[in-house]
């Protein structure tokens, strides 16, 4: 049974393509619309020409390009579906062998002067002369220009690297007035044909408006929000684990001098990450995450300062004022008391020394609150304030700086 209905079908199907129109048909209807109805491409194609034309415009994207943040542009391929009726491209297909659908060159009918408007080449006309436009025996027409549309877009990096877009893509009937081309949408903002994902962005939502105040134009708006995976591992992470390293200077001993190239070690790590950092960022000012950037960098500095002070301090012989005496010891009494001396034992006399001065001056604390601080204890006190106070910044910066971000 099923090998009956099948063969009947494969006849009905050679039948069908026999009846097809011949070579010379086509020759025919071409001759008659295009030279003996002296067709005219300048001549909008309405038998009555008091009523405006109707164009129906669809937008179908196959790939968003990218978004280029420095020259604020959307790079977008796709094509536009335009559809019209031309009253003076229509048949009678039983005259030409059934011959229903014809393709013509774009070059050589009448097309509405529709072209891209907040483009970044010169005003021009969609497609070129390869493109068919096809023509049913009624004269509706259907033109698919493809292209690849580079649109004017105001980025806002604000909120970079988990930013959204919104970019319009607006076509424009450039010369005819509402009165002669009217242009209306489909019924979706903007389709997707054979859509390629892009690999920075994501489409978020589209939509279409026409505006027909004076002259006609179809405004298409593209939501896409920024993938921030590279960013976040590229860029935030190693800042994030720099700025803790950064911390870190203040849990190393004074004394063995490691502590200044340490610090300045990790500055210079951080601003050669910089760098390479810059060269990802967009190029344009008032992000988040510069601020970000700008803080840990000042965090940086400041540490590399301190650490310098400290040293000069440690070794600095005048004893310690009695004021700064005064406010260390009523801050730390406690903590001083069951404070054992921390220092690098780089040779024995010196370690010995260190230990035995801690014995001292834990027999001296026992018995008596007043208390001879010297600068290396006050420069460990220093160190334990910092490390303390700069952990707990960064994490709140970091958070309120994520906060900001993701809102
Ligand atoms: C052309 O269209 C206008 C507006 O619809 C109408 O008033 C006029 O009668 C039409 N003319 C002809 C010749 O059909």
């Amino acid at each position: 049974m099923a090998r009956f209905i099948l063969s009947v079908i494969l006849i009905w199907f050679l039948n069908a393509c026999s009846q097809a129109q011949t070579g010379n048909n086509m020759k025919a209807l071409m001759t008659k619309l295009f030279i003996t109805d002296g067709y005219n491409k300048e001549v909008r194609p309405s038998l009555n020409q008091s009523e405006p034309l109707r164009v129906d415009l669809d937008l179908f994207l196959v790939a968003v390009n990218g978004i280029d943040e420095v020259g604020q542009k959307l790079i977008t391929t796709g094509f536009v579906d335009i559809y019209w009726k031309d009253e003076y491209l229509q048949w009678a297909p039983a005259t030409y062998g059934d011959l229903s659908t014809i393709y013509v060159s774009q070059d050589k009918i009448w097309k509405p002067d529709i072209s891209l408007q907040n483009g970044f080449k010169k005003l021009d006309e969609l497609g070129n002369g390869f493109i068919k436009v096809i023509i049913e025996k009624d004269g509706m027409l259907r033109w698919s220009p493809f292209e690849i549309f580079e649109t004017k877009c105001d980025i806002n990096i604000e909120k970079f690297p988990f930013d959204e877009q919104t970019c319009d893509i607006i076509f424009v009937v450039w010369s005819y007035s509402i009165s002669e081309v009217k242009i209306s949408k489909g019924l979706k903002g903007i389709n997707f044909y054979n859509f390629k994902g892009n690999g920075e962005w994501k489409v978020v939502s589209t939509s279409a408006t026409v505006d027909s105040s004076a002259e006609t134009r179809v405004k298409f708006s593209l939501t896409v929000r920024r993938i921030p995976t590279f960013y976040l591992i590229n860029v935030i992470a190693p800042i994030v684990l720099l700025a803790v390293l950064n911390i870190f200077t203040f849990a190393l001993p004074v004394d063995c001098g490691e502590k200044m190239s340490y610090s300045i070690t990790v500055f210079l790590s951080f601003a050669v990450f910089l760098s390479i950092v810059s060269s990802t960022l967009p190029k344009t000012a008032g992000s988040i995450l510069e601020f970000y950037l700008m803080f840990q960098l000042g965090m940086g500095t400041i540490v590399v300062i301190v650490t310098a002070v400290e040293l000069r301090l440690h070794f600095r012989s005048k004893p310690v004022p009695k004021w700064l005496q005064v406010v260390f010891t009523l801050s730390f009494i406690k903590y001083m008391r069951s404070k054992k001396n921390v220092g690098c034992s780089d040779n024995n006399t010196q370690n010995d020394s260190a230990t035995m001065n801690g014995e001292v001056i834990k027999k001296e604390r026992t018995h008596a609150d007043s208390i001879e601080l010297t600068w290396p204890d006050i420069i460990a006190r220093v160190d334990m304030i910092l490390f303390w106070v700069l952990l707990v910044a960064v994490i709140i910066m970091t958070l309120i700086i994520y906060l900001l971000l993701t809102n």
